[in-house]
């Protein structure tokens, strides 16, 4: 492929990456987005393979063949709750490569790439390979934390902050080394960075409390597309400097979004928590005591039957028990007998940004009735129920009445202002965050214990029971 065409293949590509982030900010756009993306890839591949410069076919197969089949097995078989870790572990990946990249860049060096022009490669090798590091140990973390190896809990060492600075210092000393060393012996200092650049995105997540963690998940995405940027620079290809400029940029867009969602400071989140008190780390909210009050499936139908508005809730538990389907069935048999259904999403609600609205598009709830939590917060004092489906930190009342609890300041749904509240899970365990919920002891707040699918279920058999019952006592009264 001549140099002409290989360059029309990559603007090709880059408006199609484009393109697919386009479509992605949308839900009803969001498949052709994904469309676009893969499309975007296939031209990237194919003419980056077919590359005139390209010889090395026997080891790109080699590579490609298994890899491919490796990624299409896993995210074939990755069910939709284990997502966020796949995310996070293929972060890892990005950042691991452009490490390799950098230090093969470095060991073999393009004899044409002198003067001015070897000092900005140089500086291309050692940022790439730092942000490779950093991303690399922060993403294993990441994984570690979301798949429960790890404690969630933040990792507080007494001096954190000053380690972090003397990690920095280090670097930049090991870098001033490493440009001024002849020949191929910055090699050692280059080494020495990565290990350190190691150690600091891991102890940069490791600092980041559970709650924290949709940021961290968004800012190591942002990472991974400056690791690949940086590796576009050291190998001169302007397709992958634009791809990772674009995940650079949206995921740091993203993470300041989530921030906000949160009521963070994104310096204090990317900084590995710089500048929070020890207050916000610690679970030492006092712990929330009452009456809980169970109630039935049944019960929970009669209610519904008999209110005009409802709203849902939905949490990590419903894509646990994978109960959107049956939500979704429940939804369609309200509004047929014109009970007014919404649900309200929390930003961070489940483990990826976006995954509850993904399970209700999956169970075809209508996107219309699908709001965010700033559309929907002021509604619940007018409503007459609402049910919490395995939802817990985004619905908790302690992140606004508490300061010391972990989740302190978050904006959550207010469902203890409507009239009525179920919350069903499992038992009386906290959410993610490890934060009690003082939501259960409310007066109006009913708990339906158990898995939510099975609940769900048998509400929507109850819901099907009462509702032909009421058909039948109406055709026997036309009928007298
Ligand atoms: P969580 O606070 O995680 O609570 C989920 C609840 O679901 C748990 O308390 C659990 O209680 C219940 N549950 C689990 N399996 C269930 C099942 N089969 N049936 C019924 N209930 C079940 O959920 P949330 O309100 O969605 O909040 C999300 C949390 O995750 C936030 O703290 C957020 O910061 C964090 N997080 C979010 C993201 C993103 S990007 N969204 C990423 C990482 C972390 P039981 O065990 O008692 O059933």
């Amino acid at each position: 492929m001549s140099n002409s065409l290989l360059t029309v293949a990559y603007i090709a590509a880059s408006v199609l990456f484009i393109f697919s982030l386009g479509g992605l900010s949308n839900q009803e756009t969001a498949r052709q987005g994904n469309i676009y993306g893969i499309c975007g890839m296939l031209i990237a591949f194919i003419a980056t393979a077919l590359n005139y410069q390209f010889t090395g076919y026997f080891t790109l197969i080699g590579a490609i063949a298994p890899a491919v089949m490796i990624g299409a097995v896993l995210a074939s078989r990755v069910a939709m709750t284990s997502m966020p870790e796949l995310v996070a572990i293929l972060h890892s990946f990005v950042g691991l490569a452009a490490v390799l990249v950098g230090i093969a860049n470095y060991l073999a060096p393009d004899p044409n790439i002198v003067g001015v022009e070897e000092t900005i490669h140089q500086i291309e090798i050692y940022v790439g390979v730092f942000i490779g590091a950093v991303t690399f140990t922060g993403s294993i973390v990441a994984f570690g934390k979301l798949r429960a190896i790890i404690s969630s809990k933040p990792l507080m060492l007494p001096a954190r902050h000053l380690l972090n600075i003397s990690l920095l210092v280090a670097t930049v000393l090991l870098g001033i080394q490493f440009m001024q060393a002849p020949d191929l012996q910055g090699l050692q200092p280059l080494l020495i960075m990565s290990a350190i650049a190691g150690l600091l995105g891991l102890h940069l997540v490791a600092a980041i409390g559970g709650a924290d963690m949709p940021v961290v998940i968004s800012m190591l995405n942002s990472y991974s597309g400056w690791a690949a940027a940086a590796a576009g620079f050291m190998l001169s290809n302007d397709l992958l400097i634009v791809v990772g400029a674009l995940v650079g940029s949206s995921g740091a867009i993203l993470s300041f979004i989530m921030c906000k969602a949160m009521n963070r400071s994104f310096f204090s989140v990317i900084l590995g928590g710089f500048g929070e008190g020890s207050s916000k780390t610690a679970t030492k909210a006092e712990t929330p005591t009452g009456t809980v009050t169970a109630t039935t499936a049944e019960e929970v139908a009669d209610l519904l039957m008999d209110a005009q508005s409802v709203i849902i809730a939905p949490g990590y538990g419903m894509a646990v028990a994978q109960a959107q389907h049956a939500v979704s069935d429940i939804t369609k048999l309200l509004r047929s007998r014109k009970i007014k259904v919404r649900f309200g999403i929390h930003p961070v609600a489940g483990r990826l940004p976006g995954h509850m609205n993904v399970l209700l598009a999956e169970a075809n709830v209508p996107y219309d009735i699908v709001l965010e939590m700033d559309e929907i917060n002021e509604d619940f004092p007018e409503t007459d129920v609402v049910l919490v489906i395995g939802a817990n930190d985004t619905v908790n009342p302690s992140a606004l009445e508490d300061p010391s609890c972990a989740i302190a300041g978050m904006p959550v749904l207010e469902v203890w202002k409507a009239h009525n509240v179920i919350v069903m899970k499992r038992s009386m365990a906290s959410g993610y965050a490890g934060v009690e919920n003082p939501l259960f002891f409310k007066e109006n707040t009913q708990m339906l214990f158990g898995d939510a699918k099975k609940n769900v279920d048998a509400i929507l058999t109850h819901l099907r029971e009462k509702e032909s019952s009421t058909y039948s006592e109406k055709i026997l009264v036309k009928a007298s």
